[in-house]
């Protein structure tokens, strides 16, 4: 019989995003999601990164977050593509390439060039851009042969941190040694590979060779793989609620026993998604140092312009998501110029009516990915001396950043993938200005979920899944909740500004 005094033991699951600029550790509770512990260290700087300053910042933050010893299950979720390219013996052979890296911008040219746009759409959904792996691999194939021959196995940054974490690594480093057969990775990072398809849940081996001229293999654990032993080695790709062991206790996590279930991790978009619970029907609009537009699909989708990258998601579903330069910074530019905070701005920018007297600005200070004006610069057009005041200076400032995440948003939704409403994320969304114009700019109702470490806890979302068979159904605290206000005639003005 039960003895109804004793606690409940709570069980406890971990979430970890290895983002680009640190890493953060959420240790919650399997049943509610309510975070218990938590802890975070910074990452090395730079595009070009020793992966061993990730799994310092892992030990770190882990440690910050009063170990692992009482968690039971485990998912890493981070930053997009990079490269991380390891030799036979589990070492990297060069600093790993990341996402915001554009040295490649040239090989992804030359791929696009030899395979088409439309035959990679169609293999692997999207069009290779500098982030993507594949045309790292190619980048190294051209300019780094003697490296590129010694390539043993390729893995994106959270599938190695998955490794490491799991026991494996270069002798004298992970106690079970460089098995690179234990790699693995999740559909949603695998997806932004380019030769991999979220349609199909396999890589395309071909694309692969293209791309570095070798071929490969996936990932077979156990001793005898019955693959080509020269084939470079792909990590296996784990279905969603999947999960692999830890076989080594590692003590530097603060574990004093193997047996952690580790789920497969994900790119930190697709985390995010699942740390908010997005379903079909939602949006996620980032808003950090850059834009991200997002959406759960439940098919895939195909842009043979590139403009939307056709990403699988964490769920078994799809994540069709656009990226954009100009986002937070566009605010801090206007701040600025105007010698305001970010409050005093949203106060100025409520102050004005909607389309700002005629006040439009293109925000494209830093160019643009999204649409591709790589040398673009920021215009404010529509200047008289009725429109010119501070109010509508602020509200232009505020409604242009968000024209430009809107016509990401249509792009999504102009595939066939429905946005009934937004989640609207990121250090700007807590603005009150930003989130009412929001409501008006992409006309669906907003929700800003409250602040939190969604990737980590999509991540930890994913440390249930494996560990409970269910995916966990965790309540979202809401910040603010704005009704639909569609003003067309923001969008028409901004589309027509010079
Ligand atoms: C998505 C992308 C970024 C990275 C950031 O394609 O490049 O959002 O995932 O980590």
């Amino acid at each position: 019989m039960l003895d109804s005094r004793r606690p409940l033991a709570v069980t406890l699951v971990a979430g970890v995003d290895t983002s680009t600029q640190s890493c953060k550790v959420l240790v919650v509770d399997a049943a509610t999601g309510a975070t218990v512990r938590e802890g975070r260290a910074p990452h090395p700087d730079g595009t070009e990164v020793d992966p061993a300053g990730w799994w310092a910042a892992l030990i770190a933050a882990v440690d910050a977050a009063g170990g692992l010893d009482d968690v039971e299950a485990i998912s890493i979720g981070g930053q997009q593509h990079g490269l991380v390219a390891l030799d036979g013996d589990g070492r990297v052979v060069r600093d790993a390439l990341l996402w915001n890296d554009t040295r490649s911008a040239g090989a992804a040219a030359d791929l696009v060039a030899e395979v088409g746009a439309d035959e990679y759409a169609r293999r692997t959904g999207v069009v290779p851009v500098a982030s993507f792996t594949a045309t790292k691999l190619r980048w190294m194939r051209d300019h780094e042969p003697e490296l590129a021959a010694r390539i043993a196995a390729v893995a994106l940054p959270h599938d190695w941190l998955t490794w490491r974490l799991r026991g494996y690594g270069p002798a004298g480093e992970g106690p079970l040694g460089p098995v690179l057969d234990e790699l693995v990775t999740d559909r949603s990072d695998a997806s932004g590979t380019a030769y991999f398809s979220a349609t199909t849940g396999e890589y395309d081996l071909a694309l692969f060779e293209l791309a570095l001229g070798r071929p490969a293999r996936v990932a077979e654990p156990g001793l005898h793989h019955s693959g080509d032993a020269s084939a470079i080695v792909l990590p296996r790709v784990l279905a969603p609620g999947e999960s692999v062991t830890t076989d080594a206790v590692t003590p530097e996590l603060r574990r004093s026993q193997p047996g952690l279930l580790v789920a497969g991790g994900a790119g930190d978009n697709a985390a995010a998604a699942l740390g908010l619970g997005a379903i079909a029907g939602d949006a996620v609009v980032s808003i950090g140092t850059s834009g991200t537009v997002f959406a759960v699909s439940e098919h895939p989708v195909t842009d043979e312009s590139g403009t939307v990258a056709g990403f699988a998601d964490a769920a078994g579903f799809h994540l069709p998501l656009v990226a954009t330069l100009n986002a937070a910074r566009v605010l801090d530019a206007g701040a600025r110029l105007l010698g305001v905070d970010h409050d005093e701005l949203a106060a100025l920018a409520l102050a004005a009516e909607p389309g700002a007297a005629g006040l439009v600005l293109r925000p494209y200070f830093e160019g643009e990915r999204t649409p591709n004006l790589p040398d673009a610069t920021a215009t404010l057009s529509g200047m008289t001396l009725a429109s010119t005041t501070r109010e509508n200076l602020a509200r232009a400032v505020i409604e242009g950043m968000l024209c430009g995440l809107a016509d990401g948003l249509d792009a999504i939704t102009a595939l066939g993938v429905p946005a009934e409403r937004v989640l609207l994320i990121g250090g700007a969304a807590r603005n009150p200005a930003v989130s009412a114009i929001a409501a008006q700019v992409l006309g669906v109702p907003i929700v800003v979920p409250e602040p939190a470490e969604y990737v980590a806890r999509g991540a930890a979302v994913q440390a249930a899944w494996a560990l409970t068979g269910t995916r966990p159904d965790w309540r979202i605290a809401t910040h603010a909740d704005v009704a639909a206000d569609p003003r067309p005639h923001v969008r028409a003005a901004y589309a027509a500004a010079p």
